[in-house]
C-alpha cells in the first residue's frame, strides 16, 4: 500500500482560485490590463511572480515594468488577496477532504502539502488543518516551479518516503505534470487534465477506498 499522500492546496483542500482571480483582476485593471476567467485558468498552480509575468505578457506590457515595479504590483495583489482571505474558515474546506484526512491518519499514512502559495501556512491555520499535515513544503525555498518535480520530491524527502510510495493530488495541469515527473502516482481533480493516473470530477469523489483501488491497479 502507498505510504504517503501529498496534496496541492488551492483547488484540492480549499478553493481560493476565485479570490486569486479577484485580486489579480483589480491589480491588472489598475495598470490597464483586462483578464477574464479563461485566462485566469492558466494561473492555476503558477507562483505569484510567474503569474504576474503571464499577466503582463497577456497585456503586452512585459517590458513596461522593471523588477522593483513588479515586486510592488505583486505586493499589491497579495495585500488584496489577504483581505479577501480574511473570512476564510473551516467551512471553506472542500467536500471529501476531512473524511479522507481522517482515514489517512487512521491508517498511518503520511500526509504532505505541496503548494507554491506563500500563504499556505496561513490558509491551513485558517481552515484549522495545520496539525493534520506531517510536512509542508516551504515554497520560498523552491528553485523551480511546477511542472518541475522539485516541490513533490521535497515533500517526499520531508516525509521520509520514496516517490514510488506516494500519491499526489492536484487540480492543475502543471501540478499533474510535476507529480508524474517525480515518479509518484497522480490523481487529478477536474475534467480537463491530461496524464492523470486517476481523474476525478471533484474532491467529493475522493476517498480512502478510491485511493486503495487506484493503488492496486497497475499504472497504464
Ligand atoms: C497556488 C495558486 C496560484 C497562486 C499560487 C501562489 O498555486 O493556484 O494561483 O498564484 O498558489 O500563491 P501566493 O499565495 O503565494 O500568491
Ligand atoms: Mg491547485
Amino acid at each position: 500500500i502507498f505510504r504517503a499522500v501529498i496534496f496541492d492546496l488551492d483547488g484540492v483542500i480549499t478553493d481560493t482560485a476565485h479570490l486569486h482571480y479577484q485580486a489579480w483582476k483589480e491589480t491588472a485593471a489598475a495598470i490597464g490590463i483586462t483578464i477574464d476567467p479563461t485566462f485566469n485558468a492558466r494561473l492555476k498552480g503558477i507562483s505569484r511572480m510567474a503569474s504576474l509575468a503571464l499577466i503582463l505578457r497577456h497585456g503586452g506590457k512585459e517590458r513596461a515594468f522593471d523588477e522593483a515595479e513588479r515586486a510592488r504590483l505583486a505586493a499589491r495583489k497579495n495585500a488584496r488577496y489577504g483581505e479577501l482571505l480574511a473570512s476564510l474558515d473551516s467551512r471553506a474546506i472542500l467536500p471529501g477532504i476531512p473524511a479522507l484526512l481522517d482515514a489517512l491518519a487512521q491508517h498511518g499514512i503520511a500526509v504532505g502539502l505541496a503548494s507554491v502559495s506563500l500563504n499556505a501556512p496561513f490558509i491551513l491555520d485558517a481552515l484549522g488543518l495545520r496539525a493534520r499535515f506531517d510536512y509542508c513544503v516551504d515554497a520560498s525555498l523552491l528553485r523551480h516551479s511546477k511542472p518541475d518535480p522539485e516541490i513533490f520530491l521535497t515533500a517526499c524527502a520531508g516525509l521520509g518516503v520514496a516517490p514510488e510510495q506516494a500519491i499526489g493530488i492536484e487540480d492543475a495541469q502543471a501540478g499533474i505534470d510535476a507529480i508524474n515527473a517525480s515518479g509518484m502516482r497522480s490523481v487529478g481533480i477536474g475534467d480537463d487534465l491530461q496524464g492523470a493516473g486517476l481523474l476525478l470530477p471533484d474532491t467529493g469523489a475522493l476517498s480512502w477506498r478510491c485511493l486503495q483501488d487506484f493503488w492496486s491497479t497497475p499504472p497504464r
